[in-house]
């Protein structure tokens, strides 16, 4: 047997998001956001649910601390919706939407768990969707207002922030493939919605900061990498070639300060317009960098292998490759100058079942998150500098335009009953956590 000891500092812990577990999506002033309005379109949501009611987590979020304290989770990283706040986005505040917040943050420094704070987990409010979203350039500034806003409000008691949860997929998922809110189809949109991503990315970090120095500021990015199939030299070529295309869109301007230079080629006419000092604004120093990982590109000359003869894969069609993640982290470690890594989101949807005795064994869950655990301590004594590790997720939850189809949790939800039932992949996490060690 080997054991795997984590320093003792390392900061373990579980991630949800706003739309995906708040529910009480119009109460108590909240205004509606893109995603309410896309779920409650017929035909967007593969279940026709919504995220309306959710984990019910804004009326259960004291019990849902009792499950973290009970699995000792020592970090939570969650997100703030938008609306909630500034129910359109600027201007009037909705004081319950805030006091929510801060009832959640005294809830959780009370349990003694570290708060880490999400800004944008996807929910733009549909008052400025109806202005033009992203594209407008106005949002950006609307977005370090809201940023201020809860700082000067929870800055006191959160010490980690972040802006965004990947990029990537709000530009890409939202408005060149349509499958996530807003719904469009527009490559033009779409790369311009990229850059003020990270305009407003760099405005936020610099709201944040003239708000409070004291703070510790980050992004999150979901980066799947891109393994050569072998080492012939034409697979190894084309990896690399899938590397600039899939990882480097954000890491270059956020680390380097520019675009990479196939963006250029690649988007033609579709390059988004840059403004004089748009590029030193995004790549501020950073304090953190949050790293979601959940599966691997494995690349031919002749194109992606998927599936991989031989690899296990989950509930998503993903398949299971735990060194990549290593890889991963090295790779980036390299070619960038990084600020402290932490994996913000890792995790894995399989089919569960409740046993006779009431329990979730869910063993390919549990060996999912063991090898992944695994992978990044070798990352570490490779030299990559990894902080802390949340699981996706706390809970089962709205899985976007999967509906409640796919169970990423830690801890079941009946969504019937609202009951939540720790699986045994949580149960073996809160060991993990107390013994600081992975036994493999
Ligand atoms: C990530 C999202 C998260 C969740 C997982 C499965 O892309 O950040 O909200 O949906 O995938």
């Amino acid at each position: 047997m080997t054991l795997h000891s984590f320093p003792h500092n390392f900061l373990w812990g579980a991630a949800t998001a706003s739309y995906q577990i708040e529910g009480a999506w119009n109460e108590d002033g909240k205004g509606e956001s893109i995603w309410d309005r896309f779920s409650h379109t017929p035909g967007k949501i593969s279940d026709n649910s919504t995220g309306d009611v959710a984990c019910d987590h804004y009326h259960r979020y004291q019990d849902d601390i009792a499950l973290m304290r009970r699995l000792g989770l020592k970090a939570y990283r969650f997100s703030t919706s938008w609306t909630r706040a500034l129910p359109l986005g600027r201007g009037r505040l909705n004081p319950s939407g805030l006091d929510f917040y801060d009832r959640l943050v005294d809830a959780l420094c009370a349990a003694n768990i570290e708060p880490f704070l999400t800004l944008y987990h996807w929910d733009l409010p549909q008052a400025l969707q109806d202005e033009g979203g992203w594209e407008n350039r106005n949002t950006c500034h609307a977005f370090a207002d809201y940023a201020a806003l809860l700082v000067k409000r929870l800055g006191d008691r959160v010490k980690y922030w972040t802006t965004f949860n990947e990029p990537s997929v709000v530009a890409l998922d939202g408005n060149l493939m349509g499958e996530h809110a807003p719904g469009l189809q527009d490559p033009r949109v779409a790369f311009q919605v990229a850059h003020h991503l990270m305009v407003a990315h760099g405005l936020a970090v610099q709201a944040i900061r003239a708000a409070n120095p004291s703070l510790e500021v980050g992004i999150v990015l979901n980066l799947w990498g891109a393994d050569a199939a072998s080492e012939d030299p034409a697979d190894v070529a084309a990896a690399n070639v899938a590397w600039e295309r899939s990882e480097t869109h954000f890491l270059d301007p956020l680390f380097k300060g520019h675009y990479a230079p196939y963006a250029y080629e690649l988007l033609g006419d579709n390059m988004p317009k840059i403004q004089d000092g748009d590029m030193a604004l995004i790549a501020q120093k950073l304090d953190t960098l949050g790293v979601n990982f959940y599966s691997r590109n494995l690349i031919t000359a002749d194109g992606n292998i998927d599936p991989v003869p031989g690899s296990e894969y989950t509930e998503m069609g993903w398949e299971v490759c735990a060194p990549a993640l290593r890889r991963l982290l090295n790779r980036i470690n390299k070619e960038y100058r990084l600020p402290p890594i932490y994996i913000t989101e890792n995790g894995a949807a399989f089919k569960d079942e409740v046993s006779a005795d009431g329990k979730i064994h869910d063993p390919r869950r549990l060996d999912y998150l063991k090898n992944h655990f695994i992978q990044t301590r070798l990352a570490m004594q490779d030299g990559v500098d990894v902080r802390g590790y949340f699981v996706w997720s706390l809970l089962d939850n709205f899985e976007w335009g999967h509906g409640f189809t796919k169970r990423f949790g830690i801890v079941r939800v009946d969504y019937e009953t609202q009951q939540r039932t720790i699986k045994d992949s949580g149960e073996w996490y809160a060991d993990v956590i107390k013994n600081n060690t992975v036994m493999e």
